[in-house]
């Protein structure tokens, strides 16, 4: 069965440590005797409480980063290197986030740089991408993520192609409250799955892991991961809640594909 993610990225909340240390403490309970066995949890803290979660999250939840710069070391005032992040315990790290690329102004060009730097140092890169209302309105979906894709995932190896996690959040559902419908979803997980297909060969498409992101909530999981065809999701705001975390946790963990479902999948 294919690993099922759920990401909770904490963006730039949790104002200090002894905030950090109140939610691993209710985290750490409510996953008390919660099984992982198809499912990763990875949680993802500012960078300054990363060694903080690191000693504080379950043992069966996986830590992750927000953000990386593309060199290993040197003057580069400000920035994170792949390095580092490993030495804080991160084994997965967010690139090109919607509000990354906004506000940071972030190039598809930088964001490859990324991937490559990540993927030289063995850690996995959530890549996200994802369209504007506008741009879906215009029809240009397809070729946004196209370009996207094709920046992050053009000259990887098999090996590397095979590692990334791509989650598509539409950017007009990040923050919001609204939510796609299943078949929207499931087309830009065509999209992508061809595209990765087309640079990569079907083998490797096939076992790159598609999430979807934009106001995840427990009770939206059947529309947005399930119905869609999903291999889990990313999370923003629900997951500042820890209860909720190990609430979604479990639904995914739990969900059995039936057999009419799983025909389907992997396109
Ligand atoms: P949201 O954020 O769940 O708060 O919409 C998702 C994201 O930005 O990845």
């Amino acid at each position: 069965m294919k690993q099922r993610y759920l990401i909770g990225n904490l963006k730039m909340n949790i104002l200090s440590l002894e905030e950090a240390d109140q939610y691993l403490s209710v985290f750490r309970r409510e996953m008390k005797g919660r099984k992982q066995s198809v499912t990763t949890t990875v949680i993802v803290p500012p960078f300054l409480y990363l060694e903080r979660f690191r000693k504080g999250l379950p043992e069966t939840v996986s830590l992750g980063a927000q953000d990386v710069f593309w060199e290993k070391e040197g003057s580069y005032t400000g920035e994170i290197s792949p390095i580092m992040l490993k030495d804080m315990g991160a084994e997965y790290v967010i690139v090109g986030h919607s509000e990354r690329r906004q506000y940071g102004r972030e190039t598809d060009e930088e964001i490859a740089k990324k991937v490559q730097a990540l993927l030289k140092w063995n850690l996995r890169p959530i890549l996200c991408i994802g369209e504007t209302a506008e741009e879906r309105k215009e029809g240009e979906t397809s070729s946004v993520l196209g370009a996207q894709l094709k920046g992050a995932f053009e000259g990887l190896s098999s090996l590397h192609a095979e590692k990334m996690i791509v989650a598509y959040e539409p950017r007009w559902a990040i923050g919001s409250d609204h939510v796609p419908a299943p078949e929207d979803i499931l087309e830009a997980k065509v999209i992508i799955y061809r595209m990765i297909a087309s640079m990569c060969g079907a083998a490797v498409a096939e076992r790159v892991s598609v999430l979807y992101g934009g106001s995840v909530k427990a009770n939206l999981l059947k529309q947005v991961c399930f119905d869609a065809q999903m291999d889990g999701v990313l999370v923003g705001r629900e997951s500042l809640f820890p209860y909720e975390v190990a609430k979604i946790s479990e639904i995914i963990e739990n969900y059995e594909v039936t057999e009419h479902e799983s025909t389907g999948r992997g396109i």
